[in-house]
């Protein structure tokens, strides 16, 4: 069964988009998938967050120009199933050497075509940069479908949306006509105040079931986690927010058609030998 590839998105910054891609992809790992996690960001926050170190050369940049396979930029992590092509500063020359290029928007589903025929994952999860640029425009292009978290704020409803009227730019362009919305995750939620809630209300009055069940709680064990290159699922398991990113796993799991205990996971096995991250992590 071909991979699905969902991309993380929202183009204000501070949402939860890393946060969120690097603990769904830990959760549904932990629901024996076997999961790749794409960071597209030149930042690299989901790279450091799983305890991996910036390497030159190490990025998806060569494969998205057609000089290198991505399969050769896969790394591994601490975490049984889960694997990562990183991201490093290069990444952001993409936004220049990418647009003079002919199928520009195309080279990451490409770069995964090729990727596929290598290695099967059953989840691709894309992490981007909070900006509509060349490697957003890729990751719409090459995705089945959008996850957006929406913080829990005054201004949540314009993230949305921004993205919905980029999904459909892609779509009618022809870049990728099936481009769907999996599924919108609230964020930074704080019961205890009534802004919180009264954007829960106004986001599933606009979206109804879109709207994941779940809701991912502000708290200060997400934010702490990646300082250490733990996924919150390593880091504190017990919490409430490991509970929730759990949940969540399920959900996405479930919208997108996953099996329960997947086991097909067929990296090879050098990967599994040789954890970079491991080496890494303290
Ligand atoms: N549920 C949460 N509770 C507390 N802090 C959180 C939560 N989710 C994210 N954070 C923190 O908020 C900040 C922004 O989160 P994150 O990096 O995931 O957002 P982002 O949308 O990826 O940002 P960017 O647009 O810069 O890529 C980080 O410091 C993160 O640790
Ligand atoms: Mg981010």
């Amino acid at each position: 069964m071909a991979s699905r590839v969902v991309v993380v998105a929202n183009q204000k910054g501070g949402v939860g988009k890393t946060t969120t891609a690097v603990n769904l992809a830990a959760c549904l790992a932990a629901l024996n998938h076997s999961v790749l996690l794409v960071d597209l960001d030149p930042q690299a926050n989901a790279t450091s967050g799983l305890g991996l170190e910036k390497t030159p050369g190490g990025s998806a940049y060569a494969a998205l120009l057609g000089q290198e396979e991505l399969i050769g930029k896969v790394q591994a992590t601490t975490q049984p199933n889960l694997f990562i092509v990183p991201s490093e500063l290069d990444l952001c020359g993409a936004e220049i050497e990418l647009p003079r290029m002919d199928s520009h928007l195309q080279r990451l589903r490409r770069a995964l075509q090729a990727l596929q025929s290598e290695a099967h994952f059953d989840v691709i999860i894309i992490d981007c940069p909070p900006s509509l640029g060349v490697l957003t425009l890729n990751a719409f292009a090459a995705a089945d479908s959008v996850l957006v978290p929406l913080q829990c704020e005054y201004y949540a409803l314009e993230g949305i949306s921004t993205v919905n009227w980029l999904m459909e730019r892609v779509r009618q362009a022809g870049e990728n006509p099936s481009l769907s919305m999996l599924g919108i995750v609230m964020t930074m939620y704080d019961g205890r105040t009534r802004l919180a809630s009264q954007v829960v209300d106004e986001v599933s009055r606009h979206f109804g079931e879109l709207v994941f069940e779940t809701r991912i709680p502000r708290s200060t064990r997400l934010a702490e986690a990646p300082s250490h290159g733990r996924s919150i699922i390593q880091y504190d398991p017990c919490g409430t927010a490991a509970a929730a990113y759990e949940m969540l796993a399920q959900e996405v799991a479930a919208r997108l058609g996953l099996g329960t205990a997947a086991t097909d996971a067929t990296a090879p096995s050098a990967w599994e030998a040789q954890p970079a991250a491991a080496q890494n992590v303290a």
